[in-house]
């Protein structure tokens, strides 16, 4: 299929996106005006340096300069400005459903309640269904660089809007910091009912992988590019249906892979793995889900039934009710019928 028709198939396509820190979705141009609404000094003088800023050779690169922007984020409309721009972006690219990560340590030890946070969020996201036809769900990721103490007191702080949250995610810097570490917190997250996800295998080794799934007992990896290092991993991800949240440009920014043409997204979807395409941090590195999408086509060669699975497999990891699922599954499979 000719490159221009591979694009516009990826552009209508219908998908959702599974793996997306909302804080990673901080333009530089939206950075800049927060700054100026809440009298913040920047370290750089333009949004041309701000960008300049954003090349990374690990992910503790990224994380030190991805915290430092956050510190913009300062009422409850800064984070509704956030998601609605995040939203109307999602929605030109096509995507139905997204879930969204959220980091509340790294507004709460700023001295940002947890309400402003999430009540800005949640509003944009309401919105989102109603005006954009965007459905979503929330996830609350703990941050693993800090103690699980802070963990469950996040967890506490979140009870008051716990309708709000589907469920608990594991972020930050990796190595040193394995599941194990939060194991109890973990349990106590799916005592009270909510789904449970975590970063791992992205720096880490299949260890950590293996460790969300026994200690942790994940619904979904986020990443897991690592898995491919173990063929018993491989056949147990599948044969469990724990689908990976993979992010292609995220890969290559923070040298997860050395070039896309290395990335193992291809393998695992041909081992029958339920992986899907996501952006990560979009406005870190270089595109949002349908430019990741389009650069493993470009790179792993990839055809119109390979991208339509990768977006079935979207539909159905996702935390969606079933019958919500069949009709996306259904609106792909036309989609496939008709372009
Ligand atoms: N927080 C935001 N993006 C992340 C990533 N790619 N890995 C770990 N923590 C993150
Ligand atoms: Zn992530």
């Amino acid at each position: 299929m000719a490159e221009t028709n591979i694009a516009e198939f990826i552009q209508g396509l219908p998908k959702a996106e599974l793996h997306v820190h909302i804080e990673g979705t901080l333009e530089p141009e939206l950075l800049f005006e927060l700054a100026e609404r809440n009298r913040i000094s920047l370290k750089y003088p333009t949004v041309e340096a701000l960008r300049k800023a954003y090349s990374f050779s690990k992910l503790q690169d990224f994380l030190d300069i991805y915290y430092e922007g956050a510190n913009v984020l300062q009422t409850e409309q800064d984070f509704y400005d956030l998601t609605w721009a995040y939203l109307n972006r999602a929605k030109a690219q096509g995507v139905v459903h997204t879930e969204v990560f959220f980091d509340p340590q790294t507004h709460t030890a700023r001295g940002i309640e947890f309400a402003t946070v999430i009540t800005g969020i949640s509003r944009a996201l309401q919105d989102g269904q109603e005006k954009l036809g965007v459905t979503s769900r929330l996830i609350m990721c703990f941050l693993r660089h800090l103690v699980e103490l802070s963990a469950f007191k996040t967890l506490e702080d979140a009870l008051p809007f716990k309708h709000l949250i589907v469920g608990v995610g594991l972020d930050s810097s990796e190595r040193g910091n394995p599941p194990s570490k939060f194991e109890s917190v973990f349990a106590q997250a799916r005592r009270l009912g909510f789904k449970v996800v975590a970063h791992a295998g992205e720096e880490g080794t299949e260890d950590y992988i293996r460790e969300a799934i026994d200690l942790l007992k994940v619904d979904r990896i986020d990443h897991g590019n690592a898995s491919v290092q173990c063929d018993y991993l491989l056949e147990e991800l599948k044969d469990r249906r724990i689908p990976l949240t993979v992010c292609p440009l995220s890969n290559k920014a923070l040298k997860v892979v050395g070039n896309m043409e290395e990335h193992p997204l291809k393998r695992m979807l041909h081992k029958g793995l339920i992986v899907t395409v996501n952006s990560d941090d979009p406005a870190y590195f270089g595109g949002y889900v349908n430019e990741n999408y389009q650069a493993v086509a470009d790179a792993l060669l990839l055809n119109k039934k390979e991208l339509a699975q990768l977006a079935m497999n979207s539909i159905v990891g996702s935390f969606l009710s079933d019958t919500d699922k069949q009709k996306y599954v259904l609106a792909i499979d036309e989609y496939c019928k008709t372009f």
